[in-house]
């Protein structure tokens, strides 16, 4: 089965309390947390009060994407607001390797987003340093965007290059996912999957996210 991670970025921000505590009682794994700053992608989403806000009353890890750019200066304040996993872009990260170890030694998992334009290839040096890699199957900044195709061939490829290295990183895929295309998704190799839309936009999001976790 795959980790279910589904985005806060869908929720309703006027009731936050409630989607969090029904991401508790669900099936999902983890809580996805997207942050946007307005200079990595077209849009701003939510800082650092309301990660700590949801890290109040959700029971389980949060898995903190984060949109901006120069993330190496938020490290600490992320953890201490209650990151579990830190995902950075690879795109702003001028020194990605030292960005993974400082997220390491501030006692989080470590995990690196590609954006849809980036070669699976150039995460290679760094493929045995990271705990996640992010495949993004929408361009960053927005929910509910349609999904795009190549990521199931961005999926194959770098499974052979985890394989390749014996590294034990996870990858998650984020955007554009539904139960529609979750199966083939988890068959290319993702290990964890995003919604937002698809879980938030559903009658029953709960409902949604048990589909999500029987593909
Ligand atoms: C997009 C975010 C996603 C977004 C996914 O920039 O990184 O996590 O919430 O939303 P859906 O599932 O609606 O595409
Ligand atoms: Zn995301």
């Amino acid at each position: 089965m795959p980790i279910v991670s589904p985005s806060v970025l869908s929720a309703d921000f006027a009731n936050l309390q409630r989607d969090v505590e029904m991401i508790n009682q669900s099936q999902a794994d983890w809580f996805h947390v997207d942050v946007m700053d307005g200079v990595f992608v077209p849009n701003i989403s939510f800082g650092l009060p309301v990660v700590k806000a949801i890290k109040k009353h959700a029971t389980k890890p949060l898995d903190v994407h984060l949109m901006i750019v120069e993330p190496d200066k938020y490290i600490n304040a992320f953890r201490d607001a209650g990151a579990d996993l830190l995902t950075v872009h690879l795109e702003a990260c001028t020194h990605l390797h030292r960005t993974l170890q400082a997220i390491k030694a501030a006692g989080m998992k470590a995990g690196v987003a590609i954006n849809p334009h980036t070669p699976v290839q150039l995460l290679e040096d760094v493929i045995n340093d990271l705990d996640l890699v992010l495949v993004m199957s929408v361009n960053p900044g927005f929910g509910g965007q349609s999904f795009i195709e190549r990521t199931y061939s961005k999926l194959r490829y770098l499974r052979e290059i985890i394989a390749e290295n014996n590294a034990s990183c996870l990858v998650e895929v984020d955007g554009g996912v539904s139960a529609g295309n979750a199966g083939l998704l988890v068959k290319a190799g993702a290990d964890a999957l995003v919604a937002g839309n698809f879980v938030f936009a559903h009658p029953s999001p709960e409902e949604a996210i048990i589909q999500l976790k029987n593909v």
